[in-house]
C-alpha cells in the first residue's frame, strides 16, 4: 500500500513541497529556541488551521511547553474574507506573566492576527511573540508584527497543511495552490 497522495484536480499545483515545509518548520523553531531560552512556553494555536504547524513546531522546542488553542474565524465557508473575527473558542489558561508563542497558518490581510495579539495582551503576557508558516504580503492591511515568519508567498488560495478551504483539504502534506474555479 502506498502513503503517497495523489494530489486532488482542485489543486492547481503544489507551492511548498512537504520537505521545504519540514525545513522552514526546522528554521522557525530554531529561532524560537535561541530566543525564549529555558523558561516554559505556551503556545496559542490559532483553530483550526494552525494545528499542523503548532504539532509539528512544539515538537523541535526545547523548553518546557503548554499547548493551548483558541478558536476564531475571519472566512465563512469560502476563500474570500467576512472581514469579521468570529469567536468559538477563548484561550483555556492564564497566560498572565507567561512566555507566549501564537501560533497562526497564515497572514493574510493580517486583520485575524492584529485582532487576536490585542485581545492576548490585554491578558498581561511577560512576552507575546508570533509565528507564521506563511505570509501573503501583497494583501497585508496595515501594520502587523509576526517575529517569526516561515515564507512569502503571491496571492493566490492555498491548501493543505492545516490550511482548508470550505473544511477541505487540511490533510495534505504540502501547500498547494487551489484551482480559481472551485471558489469563484
Ligand atoms: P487575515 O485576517 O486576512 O490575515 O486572515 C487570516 C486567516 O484567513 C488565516 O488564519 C486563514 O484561516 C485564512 N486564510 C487566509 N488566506 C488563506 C488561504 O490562502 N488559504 C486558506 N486560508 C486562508
Amino acid at each position: 500500500m502506498s502513503l503517497t497522495q495523489a494530489v486532488p484536480v482542485e489543486i492547481e499545483r503544489v507551492l511548498v513541497p512537504e520537505a521545504r515545509i519540514a525545513e522552514l518548520v526546522d528554521e522557525l523553531a530554531a529561532r524560537v529556541n535561541g530566543d525564549f531560552g529555558d523558561g516554559e512556553l505556551i503556545l496559542v494555536g490559532v483553530l483550526t488551521g494552525a494545528v499542523v504547524l503548532a504539532a509539528d513546531l512544539m515538537r523541535r522546542l526545547t523548553m518546557p511547553c503548554r499547548l493551548d488553542f483558541i478558536g476564531v474565524s475571519s472566512y465563512g465557508d469560502g476563500a474570500v474574507s467576512s472581514g469579521r473575527l468570529e469567536w468559538h473558542k477563548r484561550l483555556g489558561c492564564e497566560i498572565a506573566g507567561r512566555d507566549v508563542l501564537l501560533v497562526e497558518d497564515i497572514v493574510d490581510t493580517g486583520v485575524t492576527l492584529a485582532r487576536l495579539q490585542a485581545e492576548l495582551l490585554a491578558m498581561r503576557p511577560r512576552r507575546l511573540a508570533t509565528c507564521a508558516l506563511l505570509n501573503k504580503p501583497d494583501r497585508r492591511q496595515g501594520e502587523v508584527e509576526v517575529e517569526y515568519l516561515g515564507l512569502d508567498i503571491p496571492d493566490e488560495f492555498v491548501v493543505g497543511y492545516g490550511l482548508d478551504y470550505a473544511q477541505q483539504f487540511r490533510n495534505l502534506p504540502y501547500i498547494g495552490i487551489l484551482r480559481r474555479e472551485v471558489y469563484r
